[in-house]
Protein backbone atom coordinates (compact mmCIF):
# COMPACT_ATOMS: atom_id res chain seq x y z
CA UNK A 1 0.00 0.00 0.00
CA UNK A 2 2.80 2.18 0.68
CA UNK A 3 3.54 3.25 -2.78
CA UNK A 4 0.02 4.00 -3.53
CA UNK A 5 -0.42 6.15 -0.10
CA UNK A 6 2.33 8.30 -1.01
CA UNK A 7 1.40 9.27 -4.75
CA UNK A 8 -1.55 11.54 -3.33
CA UNK A 9 -4.48 12.38 -5.17
CA UNK A 10 -5.25 15.88 -7.27
CA UNK A 11 -8.05 18.23 -5.93
CA UNK A 12 -8.92 19.79 -9.33
CA UNK A 13 -10.88 22.79 -8.43
CA UNK A 14 -10.56 26.46 -7.35
CA UNK A 15 -10.49 26.49 -3.86
CA UNK A 16 -13.32 29.16 -2.16
CA UNK A 17 -11.93 32.19 0.11
CA UNK A 18 -13.49 32.25 3.95
CA UNK A 19 -17.05 33.95 3.60
CA UNK A 20 -19.33 35.70 5.76
CA UNK A 21 -22.13 36.61 3.47
CA UNK A 22 -25.39 35.19 3.28
CA UNK A 23 -25.17 32.45 0.53
CA UNK A 24 -23.59 29.25 -0.69
CA UNK A 25 -20.70 29.12 -2.32
CA UNK A 26 -18.76 27.12 -4.69
CA UNK A 27 -15.88 26.78 -6.98
CA UNK A 28 -16.70 28.97 -9.88
CA UNK A 29 -16.21 25.79 -12.20
CA UNK A 30 -18.89 24.15 -9.92
CA UNK A 31 -22.73 24.44 -9.63
CA UNK A 32 -24.99 24.26 -6.91
CA UNK A 33 -29.33 23.28 -6.61
CA UNK A 34 -31.33 23.50 -4.00
CA UNK A 35 -33.33 20.50 -3.85
CA UNK A 36 -35.56 19.58 -1.07
CA UNK A 37 -35.99 22.27 1.44
CA UNK A 38 -38.28 21.87 4.65
CA UNK A 39 -41.94 22.00 4.00
CA UNK A 40 -41.37 20.86 0.00
CA UNK A 41 -43.23 18.10 -0.30
CA UNK A 42 -42.05 14.04 -0.17
CA UNK A 43 -43.72 12.94 -3.01
CA UNK A 44 -45.65 10.48 -1.43
CA UNK A 45 -47.40 8.53 -3.81
CA UNK A 46 -51.51 8.84 -3.87
CA UNK A 47 -51.09 11.41 -1.19
CA UNK A 48 -51.59 15.37 -1.31
CA UNK A 49 -48.54 17.49 -1.84
CA UNK A 50 -48.89 20.25 0.35
CA UNK A 51 -47.30 23.67 -0.61
CA UNK A 52 -44.85 25.11 2.13
CA UNK A 53 -46.41 28.17 3.36
CA UNK A 54 -44.28 31.14 4.44
CA UNK A 55 -45.60 31.94 7.37
CA UNK A 56 -45.49 28.45 8.68
CA UNK A 57 -49.10 28.04 9.06
CA UNK A 58 -48.76 24.67 7.56
CA UNK A 59 -50.81 22.01 9.35
CA UNK A 60 -49.78 19.03 10.91
CA UNK A 61 -51.59 16.72 8.37
CA UNK A 62 -48.98 18.70 5.76
CA UNK A 63 -45.81 18.94 7.79
CA UNK A 64 -46.57 14.86 7.73
CA UNK A 65 -46.56 15.01 3.53
CA UNK A 66 -43.44 17.79 3.99
CA UNK A 67 -39.64 17.77 4.40
CA UNK A 68 -39.08 17.86 7.93
CA UNK A 69 -36.82 20.60 9.89
CA UNK A 70 -32.84 20.59 9.86
CA UNK A 71 -31.62 18.46 7.46
CA UNK A 72 -28.23 16.50 9.08
CA UNK A 73 -26.99 12.92 7.92
CA UNK A 74 -27.91 11.99 4.70
CA UNK A 75 -27.32 8.74 2.30
CA UNK A 76 -27.80 8.03 -1.96
CA UNK A 77 -29.08 4.76 -2.58
CA UNK A 78 -29.31 3.96 -6.48
CA UNK A 79 -32.33 2.20 -7.70
CA UNK A 80 -31.25 0.78 -11.13
CA UNK A 81 -28.43 0.68 -13.76
CA UNK A 82 -28.78 4.86 -14.13
CA UNK A 83 -26.38 5.93 -11.06
CA UNK A 84 -28.55 9.45 -10.94
CA UNK A 85 -31.81 8.07 -10.48
CA UNK A 86 -32.03 7.16 -6.62
CA UNK A 87 -33.30 7.44 -3.15
CA UNK A 88 -32.05 9.76 -0.78
CA UNK A 89 -32.22 9.06 2.85
CA UNK A 90 -32.13 12.02 5.18
CA UNK A 91 -32.48 12.93 8.96
CA UNK A 92 -34.13 15.72 10.12
CA UNK A 93 -32.50 16.50 13.40
CA UNK A 94 -34.46 18.58 15.91
CA UNK A 95 -37.18 21.37 15.38
CA UNK A 96 -36.50 25.58 16.17
CA UNK A 97 -39.92 26.09 17.17
CA UNK A 98 -39.78 29.47 17.10
CA UNK A 99 -39.33 29.12 13.22
CA UNK A 100 -42.07 25.80 12.74
CA UNK A 101 -45.44 27.53 14.00
CA UNK A 102 -46.42 30.99 13.08
CA UNK A 103 -46.46 32.43 16.39
CA UNK A 104 -43.21 30.94 17.47
CA UNK A 105 -43.81 29.52 20.99
CA UNK A 106 -45.41 32.43 22.09
CA UNK A 107 -48.76 30.21 22.80
CA UNK A 108 -48.06 26.77 23.55
CA UNK A 109 -50.37 23.44 22.27
CA UNK A 110 -50.74 19.80 21.72
CA UNK A 111 -50.96 20.64 18.16
CA UNK A 112 -47.85 22.50 18.29
CA UNK A 113 -46.42 19.70 20.24
CA UNK A 114 -47.32 17.35 16.97
CA UNK A 115 -46.43 19.30 14.24
CA UNK A 116 -42.47 19.08 16.31
CA UNK A 117 -42.95 15.91 16.17
CA UNK A 118 -43.99 15.33 12.59
CA UNK A 119 -41.13 17.69 11.81
CA UNK A 120 -38.67 15.05 13.21
CA UNK A 121 -37.11 11.98 12.18
CA UNK A 122 -36.00 10.95 8.54
CA UNK A 123 -37.11 11.17 4.69
CA UNK A 124 -37.30 9.06 1.66
CA UNK A 125 -37.20 10.95 -1.23
CA UNK A 126 -36.91 9.34 -4.73
CA UNK A 127 -34.49 12.10 -7.12
CA UNK A 128 -33.52 12.02 -10.82
CA UNK A 129 -31.37 13.45 -12.86
CA UNK A 130 -32.04 15.18 -16.29
CA UNK A 131 -30.22 17.14 -18.60
CA UNK A 132 -28.28 18.77 -15.76
CA UNK A 133 -30.75 19.50 -13.02
CA UNK A 134 -31.99 16.87 -10.47
CA UNK A 135 -35.67 17.09 -9.35
CA UNK A 136 -37.88 15.40 -6.28
CA UNK A 137 -39.77 12.87 -7.86
CA UNK A 138 -43.81 13.26 -7.19
CA UNK A 139 -46.42 10.29 -6.65
CA UNK A 140 -43.02 7.79 -6.05
CA UNK A 141 -43.64 4.53 -4.53
CA UNK A 142 -40.59 5.05 -2.38
CA UNK A 143 -41.84 7.76 -0.66
CA UNK A 144 -42.52 8.49 3.28
CA UNK A 145 -42.01 10.39 5.94
CA UNK A 146 -40.78 8.93 9.26
CA UNK A 147 -41.18 10.79 12.80
CA UNK A 148 -41.00 10.74 16.28
CA UNK A 149 -44.29 9.11 16.36
CA UNK A 150 -44.21 6.09 13.70
CA UNK A 151 -44.55 2.64 14.77
CA UNK A 152 -41.03 0.87 15.19
CA UNK A 153 -39.72 -2.71 16.77
CA UNK A 154 -36.94 -3.75 19.08
CA UNK A 155 -34.71 -6.39 18.32
CA UNK A 156 -31.15 -7.77 19.98
CA UNK A 157 -30.20 -7.81 23.51
CA UNK A 158 -32.47 -5.77 25.27
CA UNK A 159 -35.66 -6.10 23.04
CA UNK A 160 -38.33 -6.94 26.10
CA UNK A 161 -36.30 -6.12 28.86
CA UNK A 162 -38.02 -4.65 31.50
CA UNK A 163 -36.30 -1.25 31.62
CA UNK A 164 -37.87 -0.94 28.02
CA UNK A 165 -41.34 -1.59 28.78
CA UNK A 166 -44.09 0.96 29.73
CA UNK A 167 -47.64 1.19 30.23
CA UNK A 168 -48.44 1.42 26.42
CA UNK A 169 -46.08 -0.92 25.20
CA UNK A 170 -45.79 -4.03 28.44
CA UNK A 171 -43.88 -5.98 26.06
CA UNK A 172 -40.89 -3.66 25.36
CA UNK A 173 -40.83 -4.38 21.67
CA UNK A 174 -42.79 -1.25 19.93
CA UNK A 175 -41.60 2.08 20.73
CA UNK A 176 -42.72 5.20 19.03
CA UNK A 177 -40.60 7.11 17.05
CA UNK A 178 -37.14 8.27 16.04
CA UNK A 179 -35.53 11.91 17.36
CA UNK A 180 -32.29 13.63 17.31
CA UNK A 181 -31.68 11.67 14.19
CA UNK A 182 -28.03 12.92 13.88
CA UNK A 183 -25.42 11.46 11.50
CA UNK A 184 -26.48 8.46 9.66
CA UNK A 185 -24.66 5.13 7.53
CA UNK A 186 -25.79 3.37 4.62
CA UNK A 187 -25.15 -0.93 5.15
CA UNK A 188 -23.81 -2.72 2.29
CA UNK A 189 -27.45 -4.74 2.24
CA UNK A 190 -28.63 -1.19 0.82
CA UNK A 191 -30.41 -0.30 4.24
CA UNK A 192 -30.08 3.52 6.05
CA UNK A 193 -28.86 3.95 9.68
CA UNK A 194 -30.20 6.65 10.97
CA UNK A 195 -28.83 7.94 14.56
CA UNK A 196 -30.54 8.91 18.26
CA UNK A 197 -28.06 12.06 19.25
CA UNK A 198 -29.06 14.28 22.20
CA UNK A 199 -32.82 12.40 22.82
CA UNK A 200 -32.42 13.40 26.23
CA UNK A 201 -33.07 17.24 25.61
CA UNK A 202 -36.52 15.96 24.89
CA UNK A 203 -37.19 14.61 28.41
CA UNK A 204 -38.57 16.63 31.20
CA UNK A 205 -37.02 14.58 34.30
CA UNK A 206 -37.46 15.06 38.10
CA UNK A 207 -35.67 17.48 39.94
CA UNK A 208 -33.17 14.67 41.27
CA UNK A 209 -32.58 12.78 38.34
CA UNK A 210 -31.30 9.50 38.82
CA UNK A 211 -27.45 8.50 38.85
CA UNK A 212 -28.49 6.30 35.30
CA UNK A 213 -30.30 10.21 33.78
CA UNK A 214 -27.70 11.80 35.11
CA UNK A 215 -24.94 9.56 33.43
CA UNK A 216 -26.96 10.70 30.54
CA UNK A 217 -27.63 14.45 31.03
CA UNK A 218 -31.34 14.06 31.74
CA UNK A 219 -32.69 17.12 34.03
CA UNK A 220 -35.36 18.88 34.57
CA UNK A 221 -37.73 20.46 31.76
CA UNK A 222 -34.96 19.72 29.04
CA UNK A 223 -33.60 21.49 26.41
CA UNK A 224 -37.16 23.45 26.07
CA UNK A 225 -38.99 21.40 23.39
CA UNK A 226 -41.91 21.40 25.71
CA UNK A 227 -43.12 17.97 24.38
CA UNK A 228 -43.95 16.67 28.02
CA UNK A 229 -46.88 19.12 28.54
CA UNK A 230 -49.11 17.53 26.36
CA UNK A 231 -47.36 14.28 25.71
CA UNK A 232 -46.53 11.54 28.89
CA UNK A 233 -44.15 9.99 26.95
CA UNK A 234 -42.02 12.53 27.53
CA UNK A 235 -42.34 13.11 30.56
CA UNK A 236 -40.10 11.42 32.62
CA UNK A 237 -41.22 10.88 36.17
CA UNK A 238 -44.70 9.87 34.65
CA UNK A 239 -43.07 7.79 32.48
CA UNK A 240 -39.81 6.21 33.26
CA UNK A 241 -39.37 4.26 30.82
CA UNK A 242 -39.76 5.49 27.79
CA UNK A 243 -36.12 7.63 27.94
CA UNK A 244 -34.47 3.55 27.68
CA UNK A 245 -36.30 3.83 23.99
CA UNK A 246 -34.29 6.15 22.52
CA UNK A 247 -30.08 6.48 21.95
CA UNK A 248 -29.91 3.86 19.55
CA UNK A 249 -29.38 3.05 15.94
CA UNK A 250 -32.35 2.43 13.50
CA UNK A 251 -32.08 0.50 10.86
CA UNK A 252 -34.43 1.74 7.89
CA UNK A 253 -35.04 -0.08 4.43
CA UNK A 254 -35.51 2.85 1.67
CA UNK A 255 -36.96 0.11 -1.01
CA UNK A 256 -39.62 -0.69 1.34
CA UNK A 257 -42.01 2.06 2.70
CA UNK A 258 -43.69 -0.10 4.74
CA UNK A 259 -40.88 -1.80 6.30
CA UNK A 260 -41.05 -1.11 10.04
CA UNK A 261 -37.96 0.68 11.59
CA UNK A 262 -35.95 -1.67 14.12
CA UNK A 263 -33.75 -0.21 16.80
CA UNK A 264 -30.77 -2.22 17.06
CA UNK A 265 -30.18 -2.75 20.48
CA UNK A 266 -27.13 -4.51 19.91
CA UNK A 267 -25.20 -1.57 18.86
CA UNK A 268 -25.37 0.55 22.58
CA UNK A 269 -27.13 3.03 23.74
CA UNK A 270 -25.62 6.56 23.33
CA UNK A 271 -25.68 9.59 21.90
CA UNK A 272 -25.42 8.50 18.26
CA UNK A 273 -23.75 10.69 16.00
CA UNK A 274 -23.49 8.31 13.26
CA UNK A 275 -23.00 4.50 12.39
CA UNK A 276 -20.42 3.99 9.12
CA UNK A 277 -20.28 0.75 8.08
CA UNK A 278 -17.47 -1.22 6.11
CA UNK A 279 -16.82 -4.69 5.92
CA UNK A 280 -13.90 -6.89 7.64
CA UNK A 281 -11.80 -9.00 5.69
CA UNK A 282 -13.93 -12.49 6.32
CA UNK A 283 -17.09 -10.20 5.34
CA UNK A 284 -18.86 -9.33 8.14
CA UNK A 285 -20.36 -6.18 8.50
CA UNK A 286 -18.16 -3.64 11.08
CA UNK A 287 -20.15 -0.14 12.18
CA UNK A 288 -17.99 2.74 13.79
CA UNK A 289 -19.99 4.61 15.97
CA UNK A 290 -19.50 7.58 17.86
CA UNK A 291 -20.91 9.60 21.20
CA UNK A 292 -21.10 13.15 20.72
CA UNK A 293 -20.16 14.86 23.75
CA UNK A 294 -17.29 16.29 25.47
CA UNK A 295 -14.89 13.39 27.00
CA UNK A 296 -17.31 10.43 25.59
CA UNK A 297 -15.99 7.35 23.68
CA UNK A 298 -16.10 5.69 19.94
CA UNK A 299 -17.17 2.69 19.74
CA UNK A 300 -17.66 -0.31 17.06
CA UNK A 301 -19.61 -3.06 16.45
CA UNK A 302 -18.99 -6.44 14.47
CA UNK A 303 -21.54 -8.65 13.77
CA UNK A 304 -21.11 -12.52 14.44
CA UNK A 305 -22.28 -13.58 11.06
CA UNK A 306 -21.36 -12.67 7.17
CA UNK A 307 -23.07 -10.58 5.22
CA UNK A 308 -25.22 -11.93 3.07
CA UNK A 309 -26.07 -11.14 -1.28
CA UNK A 310 -29.70 -10.39 -1.14
CA UNK A 311 -30.34 -7.13 0.24
CA UNK A 312 -31.95 -6.77 3.72
CA UNK A 313 -34.40 -9.46 3.23
CA UNK A 314 -31.08 -11.68 3.67
CA UNK A 315 -29.23 -9.67 5.88
CA UNK A 316 -32.37 -8.93 8.52
CA UNK A 317 -30.75 -9.59 11.49
CA UNK A 318 -27.11 -9.52 11.02
CA UNK A 319 -26.82 -6.28 13.77
CA UNK A 320 -28.65 -7.81 16.44
CA UNK A 321 -25.76 -10.91 16.99
CA UNK A 322 -21.46 -9.45 17.63
CA UNK A 323 -19.58 -7.59 19.76
CA UNK A 324 -19.84 -4.31 20.96
CA UNK A 325 -16.23 -2.57 21.21
CA UNK A 326 -15.88 0.90 22.90
CA UNK A 327 -11.43 2.12 21.68
CA UNK A 328 -8.58 3.21 24.22
CA UNK A 329 -6.37 5.32 22.91
CA UNK A 330 -3.11 4.62 24.29
CA UNK A 331 0.17 6.64 24.29
CA UNK A 332 2.59 5.86 21.51
CA UNK A 333 -0.01 5.66 19.26
CA UNK A 334 -1.20 2.52 19.74
CA UNK A 335 -4.99 1.40 20.68
CA UNK A 336 -7.19 -1.19 21.68
CA UNK A 337 -10.61 -1.98 21.29
CA UNK A 338 -12.91 -3.41 24.54
CA UNK A 339 -15.12 -5.61 24.50
CA UNK A 340 -18.57 -4.58 26.35
CA UNK A 341 -19.65 -8.18 26.83
CA UNK A 342 -21.64 -9.34 30.12
CA UNK A 343 -19.43 -11.17 32.54
CA UNK A 344 -16.28 -9.60 30.81
CA UNK A 345 -14.23 -7.26 31.99
CA UNK A 346 -16.24 -6.71 35.49
CA UNK A 347 -19.49 -6.00 33.86
CA UNK A 348 -20.88 -8.20 35.81
CA UNK A 349 -24.43 -8.09 38.21
CA UNK A 350 -22.34 -7.09 41.64
CA UNK A 351 -21.23 -3.97 38.77
CA UNK A 352 -24.75 -3.21 37.52
CA UNK A 353 -24.65 -5.59 34.56
CA UNK A 354 -27.08 -8.20 35.23
CA UNK A 355 -27.27 -9.28 31.36
CA UNK A 356 -26.36 -8.25 27.92
CA UNK A 357 -29.07 -6.32 27.97
CA UNK A 358 -28.55 -4.15 30.98
CA UNK A 359 -24.47 -3.63 29.44
CA UNK A 360 -26.42 -1.66 25.75
CA UNK A 361 -28.69 0.05 27.92
CA UNK A 362 -26.19 1.56 30.13
CA UNK A 363 -23.69 1.51 27.28
CA UNK A 364 -22.08 4.60 28.99
CA UNK A 365 -21.76 3.02 32.39
CA UNK A 366 -20.39 -0.51 30.70
CA UNK A 367 -17.47 2.30 29.00
CA UNK A 368 -16.57 3.46 31.26
CA UNK A 369 -16.43 0.70 34.05
CA UNK A 370 -13.74 -1.21 31.34
CA UNK A 371 -11.46 1.74 31.01
CA UNK A 372 -12.05 3.57 27.74
CA UNK A 373 -10.51 7.12 26.53
CA UNK A 374 -12.76 10.32 26.63
CA UNK A 375 -12.69 11.62 23.65
CA UNK A 376 -13.37 15.25 22.23
CA UNK A 377 -16.50 15.11 20.92
CA UNK A 378 -16.16 12.22 18.81
CA UNK A 379 -18.64 13.11 16.19
CA UNK A 380 -18.12 11.12 12.23
CA UNK A 381 -16.60 8.39 11.28
CA UNK A 382 -15.40 7.65 7.78
CA UNK A 383 -13.32 4.36 6.68
CA UNK A 384 -11.08 4.56 3.28
CA UNK A 385 -12.45 2.61 0.16
CA UNK A 386 -9.33 1.23 -0.35
CA UNK A 387 -6.67 1.19 2.61
CA UNK A 388 -9.43 0.28 5.27
CA UNK A 389 -8.07 2.86 7.16
CA UNK A 390 -10.12 4.76 9.62
CA UNK A 391 -10.59 8.43 10.31
CA UNK A 392 -12.69 10.15 13.27
CA UNK A 393 -13.53 13.93 13.71
CA UNK A 394 -13.45 15.40 17.04
CA UNK A 395 -15.01 17.90 16.96
CA UNK A 396 -14.37 20.61 20.23
CA UNK A 397 -13.95 20.49 23.67
CA UNK A 398 -13.58 23.55 25.92
CA UNK A 399 -13.61 21.59 28.78
CA UNK A 400 -10.42 19.95 28.44
CA UNK A 401 -7.91 20.47 30.67
CA UNK A 402 -10.54 21.82 33.44
CA UNK A 403 -11.37 19.10 36.94
CA UNK A 404 -8.44 17.35 36.42
CA UNK A 405 -9.17 16.00 32.69
CA UNK A 406 -6.28 17.00 31.05
CA UNK A 407 -4.80 16.83 27.41
CA UNK A 408 -3.59 13.62 26.21
CA UNK A 409 -2.01 11.97 23.48
CA UNK A 410 -4.80 11.02 21.63
CA UNK A 411 -6.89 14.54 22.56
CA UNK A 412 -3.39 16.54 22.54
CA UNK A 413 -4.86 20.14 23.01
CA UNK A 414 -6.46 21.73 26.58
CA UNK A 415 -9.16 24.24 25.78
CA UNK A 416 -9.28 22.62 22.74
CA UNK A 417 -11.78 24.70 20.98
CA UNK A 418 -11.05 24.10 17.13
CA UNK A 419 -11.28 20.18 17.58
CA UNK A 420 -8.94 17.79 15.57
CA UNK A 421 -9.04 14.25 13.05
CA UNK A 422 -7.79 11.47 14.32
CA UNK A 423 -6.71 8.17 12.19
CA UNK A 424 -5.88 4.54 12.40
CA UNK A 425 -4.99 1.76 10.87
CA UNK A 426 -6.74 -1.69 12.48
CA UNK A 427 -4.58 -5.05 12.60
CA UNK A 428 -2.60 -7.15 15.05
CA UNK A 429 0.61 -5.36 14.92
CA UNK A 430 1.43 -4.45 18.60
CA UNK A 431 4.19 -7.01 20.02
CA UNK A 432 5.52 -7.18 16.34
CA UNK A 433 3.52 -10.37 15.45
CA UNK A 434 1.90 -9.09 12.41
CA UNK A 435 1.23 -5.59 10.44
CA UNK A 436 -1.85 -2.83 10.74
CA UNK A 437 -3.54 -4.26 7.91
CA UNK A 438 -6.62 -2.62 7.53
CA UNK A 439 -8.98 -5.70 8.95
CA UNK A 440 -11.74 -3.94 10.57
CA UNK A 441 -12.62 -6.80 12.95
CA UNK A 442 -9.16 -7.06 14.79
CA UNK A 443 -9.14 -5.45 18.61
CA UNK A 444 -6.06 -3.49 18.08
CA UNK A 445 -5.08 -0.03 15.85
CA UNK A 446 -2.20 2.29 15.37
CA UNK A 447 -3.22 5.89 15.61
CA UNK A 448 -1.97 8.98 14.42
CA UNK A 449 -3.46 12.50 13.84
CA UNK A 450 -4.50 13.60 10.32
CA UNK A 451 -5.01 17.31 11.47
CA UNK A 452 -4.68 19.64 14.94
CA UNK A 453 -8.16 22.06 13.51
CA UNK A 454 -7.17 25.82 13.58
CA UNK A 455 -4.87 28.84 12.32
CA UNK A 456 -1.90 27.93 11.92
CA UNK A 457 -0.57 30.96 12.91
CA UNK A 458 -3.11 31.58 15.91
CA UNK A 459 -1.47 33.31 19.19
CA UNK A 460 -2.42 30.76 21.54
CA UNK A 461 -0.89 27.57 21.41
CA UNK A 462 -3.93 25.58 21.99
CA UNK A 463 -5.58 27.21 18.62
CA UNK A 464 -2.88 26.70 16.09
CA UNK A 465 -3.78 24.29 13.86
CA UNK A 466 -1.37 21.89 11.45
CA UNK A 467 -3.55 21.72 8.66
CA UNK A 468 -1.86 21.66 5.19
CA UNK A 469 -4.07 23.76 3.27
CA UNK A 470 -7.22 25.62 3.74
CA UNK A 471 -8.09 26.16 7.39
CA UNK A 472 -11.11 25.55 9.69
CA UNK A 473 -12.49 24.68 12.72
CA UNK A 474 -14.91 22.28 14.17
CA UNK A 475 -15.23 19.53 12.03
CA UNK A 476 -18.14 17.20 12.24
CA UNK A 477 -19.17 15.53 9.19
CA UNK A 478 -16.68 13.35 7.71
CA UNK A 479 -17.19 10.72 4.17
CA UNK A 480 -14.40 9.49 1.72
CA UNK A 481 -15.91 9.41 -1.91
CA UNK A 482 -15.11 6.28 -3.85
CA UNK A 483 -11.97 7.83 -5.45
CA UNK A 484 -10.39 7.77 -1.65
CA UNK A 485 -11.17 11.97 -1.32
CA UNK A 486 -11.95 13.01 2.11
CA UNK A 487 -14.75 15.02 2.95
CA UNK A 488 -14.89 17.80 5.75
CA UNK A 489 -18.30 19.60 6.57
CA UNK A 490 -17.65 22.07 10.31
CA UNK A 491 -20.11 23.17 13.02
CA UNK A 492 -18.81 25.96 14.42
CA UNK A 493 -21.44 27.28 16.71
CA UNK A 494 -23.36 30.00 16.43
CA UNK A 495 -22.28 31.56 19.87
CA UNK A 496 -18.45 30.48 18.85
CA UNK A 497 -18.93 31.73 15.01
CA UNK A 498 -17.01 35.29 13.78
CA UNK A 499 -15.35 35.90 17.20
CA UNK A 500 -11.84 35.51 19.36
CA UNK A 501 -10.22 32.03 17.45
CA UNK A 502 -12.75 32.01 14.84
CA UNK A 503 -12.02 35.71 14.02
CA UNK A 504 -11.89 35.74 9.78
CA UNK A 505 -12.80 31.60 9.95
CA UNK A 506 -16.24 32.56 8.13
CA UNK A 507 -19.12 30.65 8.11
CA UNK A 508 -19.28 27.00 8.05
CA UNK A 509 -17.54 25.26 5.34
CA UNK A 510 -16.59 22.01 3.31
CA UNK A 511 -13.30 21.16 2.34
CA UNK A 512 -11.71 18.41 0.47
CA UNK A 513 -8.60 16.62 1.63
CA UNK A 514 -6.07 14.09 -0.06
CA UNK A 515 -5.31 11.75 3.34
CA UNK A 516 -2.01 10.74 1.36
CA UNK A 517 -0.10 14.64 1.37
CA UNK A 518 -2.61 16.24 3.67
CA UNK A 519 -3.13 18.56 1.30
CA UNK A 520 -6.83 20.47 2.49
CA UNK A 521 -8.88 22.97 -0.03
CA UNK A 522 -12.05 24.81 0.91
CA UNK A 523 -14.89 23.59 -1.39
CA UNK A 524 -17.79 25.45 -0.16
CA UNK A 525 -18.99 28.23 2.19
CA UNK A 526 -22.59 28.10 3.77
CA UNK A 527 -25.18 31.05 4.02
CA UNK A 528 -24.82 33.31 7.67
CA UNK A 529 -26.04 30.98 10.39
CA UNK A 530 -25.79 27.41 9.05
CA UNK A 531 -23.88 24.47 9.41
CA UNK A 532 -22.90 21.97 6.73
CA UNK A 533 -23.67 18.74 7.33
CA UNK A 534 -24.49 15.00 5.23
CA UNK A 535 -22.47 14.59 2.51
CA UNK A 536 -23.37 11.57 0.03
CA UNK A 537 -22.25 10.96 -3.83
CA UNK A 538 -23.82 9.41 -6.72
CA UNK A 539 -21.94 6.26 -8.01
CA UNK A 540 -20.66 7.76 -10.67
CA UNK A 541 -19.73 11.00 -8.47
CA UNK A 542 -20.91 13.47 -10.98
CA UNK A 543 -22.84 14.82 -8.05
CA UNK A 544 -22.75 15.39 -4.24
CA UNK A 545 -25.71 16.03 -2.16
CA UNK A 546 -25.39 18.14 1.03
CA UNK A 547 -27.52 19.74 3.60
CA UNK A 548 -27.43 23.27 4.71
CA UNK A 549 -28.71 23.22 8.32
CA UNK A 550 -30.32 26.06 10.30
CA UNK A 551 -29.41 29.05 7.94
CA UNK A 552 -30.40 31.83 10.26
CA UNK A 553 -29.61 30.54 13.59
CA UNK A 554 -29.37 33.07 16.30
CA UNK A 555 -27.30 32.21 19.46
CA UNK A 556 -30.08 32.28 21.67
CA UNK A 557 -32.53 30.22 18.91
CA UNK A 558 -34.85 28.05 20.21
CA UNK A 559 -38.53 29.17 20.70
CA UNK A 560 -37.95 32.60 20.97
CA UNK A 561 -40.27 34.97 18.86
CA UNK A 562 -38.37 37.60 20.05
CA UNK A 563 -35.65 36.90 18.34
CA UNK A 564 -35.86 37.92 14.92
CA UNK A 565 -34.92 35.16 12.19
CA UNK A 566 -33.45 37.89 9.54
CA UNK A 567 -29.88 36.74 10.45
CA UNK A 568 -30.64 34.61 6.43
CA UNK A 569 -32.92 34.70 3.99
CA UNK A 570 -31.24 31.59 2.21
CA UNK A 571 -32.83 29.65 -0.10
CA UNK A 572 -35.49 32.10 -0.88
CA UNK A 573 -34.29 35.20 -0.47
CA UNK A 574 -35.66 38.24 1.31
CA UNK A 575 -39.06 37.93 -0.03
CA UNK A 576 -39.06 33.84 0.71
CA UNK A 577 -40.12 34.00 4.19
CA UNK A 578 -38.01 32.27 7.16
CA UNK A 579 -34.81 30.69 5.61
CA UNK A 580 -34.94 26.58 5.76
CA UNK A 581 -32.64 24.13 5.56
CA UNK A 582 -32.14 22.26 2.36
CA UNK A 583 -30.79 19.07 0.70
CA UNK A 584 -28.29 21.08 -2.19
CA UNK A 585 -26.85 18.88 -5.06
CA UNK A 586 -23.65 20.19 -6.36
CA UNK A 587 -22.36 19.27 -10.15
CA UNK A 588 -19.58 20.02 -12.04
CA UNK A 589 -20.68 22.19 -15.25
CA UNK A 590 -18.99 20.29 -17.42
CA UNK A 591 -20.49 17.44 -16.37
CA UNK A 592 -17.10 15.94 -14.90
CA UNK A 593 -16.02 13.97 -11.52
CA UNK A 594 -16.65 15.81 -8.21
CA UNK A 595 -13.61 17.21 -6.66
CA UNK A 596 -11.04 15.69 -9.19
FE1 LIG B 1 -25.88 16.42 15.78
FE2 LIG B 1 -23.03 15.74 16.97
O1 LIG B 1 -24.02 16.64 15.79
CA1 LIG C 1 -22.95 16.31 13.70
CA1 LIG D 1 -21.91 18.97 15.63
CA1 LIG E 1 -26.39 20.75 14.18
Amino acid sequence: HAATAAKGKSLGFTSVPVSSADALVVPPEYEAQVLYRWGDATGVAGAAAPTFAGDASNSVQEQLLQAGMHHDGMEYFPLDKNPRHGLLAINHEYTDDGLLHSDGMKTWTAEKVRKSQAAHGVSIIEVVERGGVWRVMPNSRYARRITATTPMAFSGPAAGHALLKTAADPEGARPLGTLNNCAAGQTPWGTFLTCEENWNGYFSAQDKPTPDELRYGLRSKGFGYRWHEFDERFDAVKTPNEQNRFGWVVEIDPQDPTQTPIKRTALGRIKHEGATTTLSRDGRAVVYMGDDERFEYVYKFVSRDKVKPGGYRANRELLDHGTLYVARFDAQGYGRWLPLVHGEDGLTAVAGFPSQAEVVIKCRQAADAVGATKMDRPEWVAVHPNTGEVFLTLTNNSARGQGGRMADASNPRNDNIMGHIIRWREGKGQGGSGAFDGDASATEFRWMHFALAGDPNADKAEYRGTIKGDMYGSPDGLQFDAGGLLWIQTDVSTSAMHKGAYAGMGNNMMLCADPATGETKRFLTGPAGCEITGVTFTPDRRAVFINIQHPGETASERGDPAQPKAVSHWPDGPTGGRPRSATVVIRRKDGGTVGT
